[in-house]
């Protein structure tokens, strides 16, 4: 019997790789993913903690699902991912109802869980029991399931790291070799159409910036064998991408040890991969730590032409102070010093970055630093965040979040400003210009009330659902270099390279052309640096 899935995917885009993962060995048994939350078998929560907004969403569907789940008591409730390892059992005092907890390092044994938890709630569904109250008598979580004392059959489904794992510098060889099964079960086919895929190279991080909850939910860091990378890139090319990015939270930090006294460091990985599989248009990475980055690594973009020349390289703050307290281990300076060195390897790099104000004791000095490292760093894009205390963090132990609300909604819209007219600035001088972009789909004008003064209609785009209207002729994408371009063109074209002229740049937005060649749009086959 088919039974329907429905899972949801919060965060970044490690989130994203691990449910397409999950949803690939879930379909091999049989499962089919539905978009109907409420009417489907298995619901899975993909979560994210790396700010208390993103667990609050969850929070708000879990509570949401409660009527879905009193009506059709056979429904089985997952949180999978960084929230699942954080708040571990907690869970299930505030939601009964969820059935399965598993954090990112142990999703191998996710399907093993949910088939456990779809038979124990059917027979619970057939014996007439309900979702029952917890009592709050769980204990150990690592590793397994648990009882759930009120007397039910049901059992809960929990695999998580917990804190034995936490600061351990190293992982076991069996969970490793597990975690590196699940990457290469990868369910991999020209039927599916993919043009862009992630491919990860590196699990966990071992820098434990202050702020941050990715060393506790994630664990230590874990580097693939490049055999196997290069392995999966070259199925993903063969299927059809076009584009491959490969993701680590400190990716340029790869190292690979290969027990005999070699090793792969992240400049020889991107060498290897661009030569060895020459048909892949398009090699991007993220994120990049400001620290690690070699000049082997940078030669190695500067020199291998489908390597898209876009970094980014969160900076998080522009005071010295400020970045101590972070421990994020390096300087302003040496910031500015790689920013440098990076652009003199390419001096069209496109650089990227993340910033978090209104970290605990953060002054308006403090907050002018930042502003002037935006400013002499250009960035092409900016996230910004406003400071997250994450329980069980070192900064929530040491510092108290001490900069309001207001003041942190100031800086972060001041910051934004900033960036806004730098993107301004970029955007107008690329006009004139033809790049290389990667038709990512079709897109569709919408008007938005401005709350500007002058109350007027901005107008932008947004991204089509992919079942949009096959006629739809706007078309959206991406420069080696990151930036999106709007064109009118045929939806035929989604997932093609094409060249395109930049006519316009308008609200942020790039707007193209195609670049027409003798009687004909010729959909470039070859990567241009451009953009
Ligand atoms: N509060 C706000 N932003 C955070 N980030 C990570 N942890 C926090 C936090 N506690 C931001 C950083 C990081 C990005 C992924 O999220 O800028 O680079
Ligand atoms: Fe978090 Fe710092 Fe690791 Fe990035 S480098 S994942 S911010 S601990």
């Amino acid at each position: 019997m088919k039974r329907t899935l429905y899972l949801e995917t919060f965060g970044c885009q490690m989130n994203v790789l691990d449910s397409e993962l999950v949803l690939s060995q879930l379909r091999a048994r049989g499962f089919e993913q539905t978009p109907h939350r409420d009417s489907a078998d298995v619901v899975l929560f993909n979560t994210c903690s790396v700010r208390q907004h993103a667990e609050q969403k969850v929070w708000s569907r879990l509570g949401e699902l409660r009527q879905a789940r009193r009506e059709r008591p056979q429904m089985v409730i997952g949180v999978i991912g960084c929230m699942a390892e954080r708040e571990g059992t907690a869970i299930f005092q505030r939601f009964p109802h969820v059935d399965i907890l598993c954090g990112p390092g142990e999703l191998d044994k996710l399907p093993a869980m949910v088939h456990n938890a779809v038979i124990e709630r059917e027979l619970d569904a057939v014996g007439g029991y309900g979702p029952e109250p917890f009592d709050g008598r769980e204990d150990s979580p690592i590793g397994g399931t648990q009882e759930n004392g009120t007397g039910s059959s049901r059992r809960r489904q929990v695999a998580l790291m917990g804190a034995s794992f936490r600061r351990s510098g190293t992982l076991d060889a069996a969970r490793t070799d597990n975690l590196e099964l699940l990457d290469l079960s990868r369910a991999i086919s020209p039927a599916d159409g993919v043009r862009q895929a992630y491919v990860r190279i590196t699990r966990g991080c071992n820098k434990f910036c202050t702020y941050c909850v990715v060393p506790y939910t994630r664990g230590p860091e874990v580097h693939r064998p490049p055999g196997n990378i290069i392995e999966e890139v070259r199925r993903l090319v063969g299927a059809g991408a076009v584009e491959v990015t490969l993701l680590g939270q400190t990716i340029n930090h790869y190292c690979y040890e290969h027990g005999d006294g070699r090793r792969t460091t992240f400049a020889d990985l991107l060498y290897q991969l661009h030569e060895a599989v020459p048909d892949l248009p398009r090699l991007r990475f993220v994120t990049s730590y400001p620290r690690d980055f070699t000049d082997q690594a940078l030669a190695v973009m500067r020199d291998c032409r489908r390597i898209c020349r876009y970094l980014h390289v969160p900076a998080q703050s522009g005071s010295d102070r400020i970045l101590k307290a972070m421990n994020r281990g390096y300087s302003t300076g040496q910031y500015l010093d790689f920013v440098d060195r990076a652009r003199e390897f390419m001096p069209d790099v496109s650089l990227a970055s993340d910033f978090i104000v209104g970290f605990p004791t953060e002054t308006d000095a403090d907050f002018a630093q930042t502003v002037q490292l935006l400013r002499r760093c250009r960035f092409k894009n900016s996230f910004i965040f406003k400071y997250s205390p994450r329980p069980g963090t070192v900064a929530v132990e040491r510092f108290a979040d001490d900069v309001p609300e207001d003041v942190k909604r100031r800086r972060n819209n001041d910051l934004l400003a900033v960036q806004t007219e730098i993107c301004h600035q970029n955007n107008q001088a690329m006009v004139g210009q033809t790049v290389e972009i990667l038709v990512e789909g079709a897109s569709k004008l919408v008007s938005r009330r401005a709350s500007e003064p002058a109350g007027g209609v901005i107008l932008r785009w947004e991204r089509a659902p992919a079942e949009a209207d096959a006629k739809v002729t706007q078309l959206v994408g991406r420069t080696r270099g990151d930036q999106v371009v709007c064109f009118e063109g045929d939806s035929g074209w989604i997932g093609r390279i094409m060249q395109v002229r930049i006519v316009d740049a308008r609200n942020l937005t790039l707007f193209g052309a195609p670049v027409e060649q003798g009687s004909g749009i010729v959909p470039s086959c070859h990567a241009i640096p451009t953009g």
